[in-house]
């Protein structure tokens, strides 16, 4: 089939659906296309809650300031400004759709701590914020009454004869068909890429689809090196334990009892910004202050009823895969891969520098999260930059209106998936991405140096090599998830390249970007971004500089 809409999203988590839903206000005929249903997006996840400076007592520029300060200056303070300024807005909004936030004594909204915030201006709905709101945003999508394809994965983005986006080609899973989406304006919402690494907190889906479409596009991809760490995830299977539970009063402790922290981070302890936590818990690890392989995370003095209130959905997770139940025993967690502050390189309206082109959320680097994001700060850029690019695709289209997509494009794409379904070989993509991820994991983690990444660059160059011999097994066409899972790898094997090219680049530390080969934070040298462009060896470095309103760089203390 060939379709035509004036907008289309692609990715239907919470940037996704908060963009169609702007750009239908904005008097497009949008559609939606996503890998999955948009209520199993990867938002869903989401636990401790979305920020903004909604007391009387907090403001926007304490919010600001504590995000360039957690970003350790790598955030572009402008967007952050943005981001800041439209937060109560933003919750207000979804609060009046129905987000049932949790609310105080009094009946007002009531927020709760995160790291590195200086004001309690988190909000939350249990510590399962994220699927709140996913599915109250659902409710309005449907009413809206936008076209979502769903179960349709992208191929690649189609480009007019001018070079402007002009749509995507995709199949639908159910069936194999292949089908081409023109459109005046595609906005790319498709998430993050975790699964670059193994383990992850992240959903198996989320293999940074929308973001290689991008690169290969050739747009750059901004601060790939910038992989958050998470302090707390689970060693079984590294299922995220919220920060919530630091936020409510939870403690980290090592082998002996002791909360580390409090060395590292006197004022802050448990709840200094993420990177500066996970590398403790890791430092306590390495250095056999562990208990196997873990730090411990204690909650009990919360008690029974304040657990089970605020943090019951971690405290299953605990039970169910590590065998502790919080309200009686500590959990062990450890860092674990969360989330890329890396991405397509947007400005503040989510446009990239191809025309036709947006995108928003953790696919986009705007870049409000620098060198390392705040809690609680990614829901809230998925809804005030899902709105703007939403807004801003809509104006474009009305000036570019969708020119229907040659039966060609469709033809190719089509007779591209068949030539790889039917090949032979030796290998299996399952192996190959074990391998990236584990890879990933032990020489792009928290610490990193010059030899431990270039054993990764090369395991990534021969893990390519290997994937012209993947084999799918699988040879037919309805939910052909071998092919699926090929084509994911593909996609993956270039963004890891792209850490890893950034990780090298960047000779300093900053964020959660800590070289133990250049430890210290050289703002002479590297206060500026990474940009990674494709080319046909890999991806060329380069840089750009960072917008600076008003903080200039200081040292971080917690
Ligand atoms: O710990 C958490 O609840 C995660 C929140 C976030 O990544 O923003």
């Amino acid at each position: 089939m060939v379709v035509r809409h004036d907008v289309l999203v692609v990715g239907a988590g919470l940037a996704g659906m908060r963009a169609a839903l702007a750009a239908q206000a904005a008097g497009a005929d949008v559609a939606i296309i996503s890998k999955v249903y948009p209520v199993r997006s990867h938002s869903n996840a989401a636990q401790g809650g979305i920020n903004a400076a909604l007391a009387p007592d907090d403001s926007w520029e304490s919010h600001a300031y504590d995000t360039v300060k957690g970003s350790d200056y790598l955030g572009d303070q402008d967007a952050i400004e943005i981001l800041a300024r439209e937060a109560p807005q933003a919750i207000l909004e979804l609060e009046h759709m129905g987000v049932v936030f949790n609310r105080d004594e009094e009946g007002r909204l009531g927020s709760r701590n995160f790291g590195g915030a200086s004001h309690a201006r988190t909000y939350f709905v249990g510590d399962f914020t994220g699927q709140a709101i996913l599915h109250v945003l659902y409710e309005q999508l449907v009413h809206s009454g936008i076209r979502a394809y769903n179960e349709y994965f992208c191929t690649e983005l189609l480009r007019d004869a001018d070079g402007a986006v002009s749509g995507v080609t995709a199949f639908d899973m159910r069936s194999g068909e292949v089908s081409a989406f023109s459109a005046g304006a595609v906005v790319l919402c498709t998430g993050g890429m975790g699964r670059v690494f193994e383990p992850s907190t992240n959903a198996l889906i989320c293999t940074g689809d929308g973001t290689a479409l991008a690169y290969r596009a050739g747009t750059a991809l901004m601060d790939m090196e910038m992989v958050q760490f998470h302090p707390t995830t689970l060693k079984s299977n590294g299922a995220l334990i919220s920060e919530s539970a630091r936020g409510e009063g939870g403690y980290l402790l090592n082998r002996d009892g002791e909360r580390f922290m409090r060395t590292t981070a006197p004022n802050a302890m448990e709840l200094a910004s993420r990177d500066v936590v996970s590398r403790a818990a890791q430092v306590e690890i390495n250095e056999g202050r562990g208990v196997d392989g873990c730090v411990l995370l204690d909650v009990r003095h919360l008690g029974a009823a304040k657990i089970m209130e605020r943090l019951p959905q971690i405290r299953e997770l605990a039970l169910e895969f590590a065998g502790a139940d919080m309200i009686d025993a500590p959990v062990p967690v450890l860092p674990g891969m969360h989330y890329e502050m890396g991405g397509i390189r947007t400005d503040v309206q989510g446009a990239t520098p191809l025309a036709g082109l947006y995108a928003a959320g953790e696919c986009a680097c705007v870049s409000v999260h620098g060198g390392n994001r705040l809690g609680a700060n990614s829901l809230l850029e998925t809804v005030v930059f899902g709105r703007r690019a939403g807004e801003a695709a809509a104006a474009f289209a009305r000036s570019r209106p969708a020119q229907p997509a040659p039966e060609s494009s469709r033809a190719d794409a089509e007779r591209a998936l068949r030539a790889l379904v039917a090949r032979g070989g030796h290998e299996r993509s399952a192996k190959l991405r074990l391998e990236m991820g584990q890879v990933m994991t032990r020489r792009v983690g928290v610490f990193r140096d010059d030899a431990g990444l270039r054993e990764a660059e090369r395991t990534l160059v021969g893990l390519r090599e290997r994937y012209a011999d993947v084999e799918i097994q699988d040879k037919g066409t309805l939910f052909n998830q071998a092919l699926v899972a090929a084509l994911e790898l593909d996609f993956m094997l270039d963004l890891a390249r792209c850490v890893v090219a950034g990780a090298l680049a960047r000779t300093e530390s900053r964020g959660a970007h800590t070289r133990v080969d250049h430890p210290r934070r050289d703002d002479a040298t590297w206060l500026k971004h990474t940009l990674c462009l494709a080319t046909p060896d890999g991806p060329r470095v380069d840089t750009a500089p960072v917008s600076i309103t008003r903080w200039q760089p200081q040292e971080r203390k917690y």
